[in-house]
């Protein structure tokens, strides 16, 4: 088990494109998976991309479970996304508010593709092809943005739309995602 430190935004390395992966099933991506996973949910977040703990691959995990806390929010199942593709289905677009575990205490109301197509592969190179929506969509093109070296700031677009939490949502305890 190994927490690792998550990159926050400033730091360079976020702001590079990641390699892709070319050997699964290896112990190097099993040992990176262990510290994605731990790390994930040491800090409650929705998804993590290998590029926030410092490595440079196509890597993302992403996924949420049923929340008692929070009875509302869409599950996401638990899935390991290697070397993604992203497809927008249709011109549809949504607003919502997003966060993030390398721009921790702050969010803001990104517009993402409602319809995605993703593909890619899972640690073992199965491959992984899924048609989504929603919050669904939202956390996979969240993540996968941070293998471009994107932060969801670089998207939104109306700046008034972006602050910390307790002044954005008086009275309610948020998580970084
Ligand atoms: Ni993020």
């Amino acid at each position: 088990m190994a927490i690792r430190n998550v990159l926050r935004m400033g730091d360079a390395r976020l702001w590079q494109s990641a390699e892709p992966v070319s050997h699964f099933d290896t112990q190097q991506l099993h040992a990176l998976l262990v510290d994605l996973r731990d790390t994930m949910q040491a800090l409650d977040g929705a998804g993590l991309a290998a590029p926030q703990i410092g490595v440079a691959l196509r890597v993302v995990i992403f996924g949420v479970e049923h929340n008692s806390r929070y009875p509302d929010a869409e599950s996401v199942p638990v899935t390991v996304l290697i070397n993604p593709v992203i497809t927008p289905l249709g011109e549809a677009m949504e607003e919502d508010w997003e966060g993030c575990l390398s721009v921790p205490g702050l969010r803001g109301l990104v517009p993402r593709h409602a319809h995605i197509r993703y593909q890619g592969q899972d640690e073992y190179g199965a491959l992984i092809d899924r048609s989504v929506s929603g919050f669904h969509a939202r956390v996979v093109q969240h993540e996968c943005d941070h293998l471009d070296g994107i932060l969801y700031p670089m998207r939104i677009r109306d700046m008034t739309q972006f602050g910390y939490n307790e002044e954005l949502f008086p009275g309610r305890e948020m998580q970084d995602e």
